[in-house]
């Protein structure tokens, strides 16, 4: 299907993608990237010929591994260094600021990827009442737990991911299942909080990550591409007057 679309690239999560997936995107002349939560997983993906990694961190929102973008970014680099790859790493998890896209980059990396960053501007479909708790969370207000999908994944905390983190909570099912259990309930949770029911509303959860605690105000996306850029070259004015000295 994606492939249909004049798309520029095309990314692949939780493993290496489809042979079929590396070799379309070579006719198409699509850059092919893979997310990777650990050094192994990264080796096994540029072995398998993609063009692009992207390198998240335990941080992140959505699926992740457990260890930080602060760590993982260099450990990928030097183990590609070593084996003589050059496949270019863009950093993920917790990127929220152009200080931060700029000190990914100083680790080795070439870019950052960014999700969390983008549910609270003015267009993101997020849920309202979501969105609002975003804004006033703190980076300690994420879990990263199994209870969504199956997998571990981070998101906001709520008394729903509280209960499923309890000592007697049953055990999520493995991944597809887990969602069958969690998506029908939490889009009735999402539809009753934006009816301003109580308990929905403390319910409500999205997937999100650490760098929520720095998500403090919505605006538009190109204001947050604007920040991004502004930040950046503050940092980079740093870092250079670092030199000076
Ligand atoms: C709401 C949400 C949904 C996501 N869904 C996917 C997905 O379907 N496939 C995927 O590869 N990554 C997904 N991710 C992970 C992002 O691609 C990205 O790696 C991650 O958000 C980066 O970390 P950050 O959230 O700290 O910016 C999702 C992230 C969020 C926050």
């Amino acid at each position: 299907m994606a492939f249909q679309y004049p798309i520029k690239l095309i990314a692949n999560a939780l493993g290496v993608p489809p042979k079929a997936m590396l070799e379309k995107g070579k006719q198409h002349g699509v850059a092919v990237a893979a997310l990777v939560g650990a050094k192994e997983h990264a080796i096994a993906q540029v072995q398998a010929g993609v063009d692009i990694l992207v390198v998240a961190g335990g941080e992140a929102g959505g699926h992740c591994g457990d260890v930080s973008t602060m760590v993982l970014v260099p450990e990928v680099a030097t183990a590609l260094a070593k084996i003589g790859a050059k496949t270019p790493i863009l950093a993920a998890g917790g990127i929220v600021t152009g200080a931060q896209m700029a000190a990914a980059m100083c680790m080795g990396a070439a870019g950052a990827w960014c999700g969390s960053v983008w549910l609270t501007t003015t267009e993101a479909e997020t849920n309202p009442i979501v969105k609002e708790k975003m804004i006033a969370a703190s980076s300690r207000d994420t879990v990263r737990s199994r209870s969504r999908t199956g997998k571990p994944s981070r998101q906001l905390r709520s008394p729903w991911t509280d209960a499923w983190e309890a000592e007697t909570a049953p055990k999520p099912l493995p991944m597809p299942l887990q969602s069958l259990v969690s998506e029908p309930p939490l889009r009735l949770v999402d539809k009753l909080s934006q009816g301003n029911h109580e308990g929905a509303k403390q319910l409500a959860t999205y997937w999100v990550g650490q760098g929520v605690g720095l998500m403090n105000e919505t605006m538009s996306a190109g204001a947050v591409v604007q920040r991004f850029k502004e930040d950046f070259l503050a940092a980079y004015e740093r870092l250079g007057g670092f030199l000076a000295e």
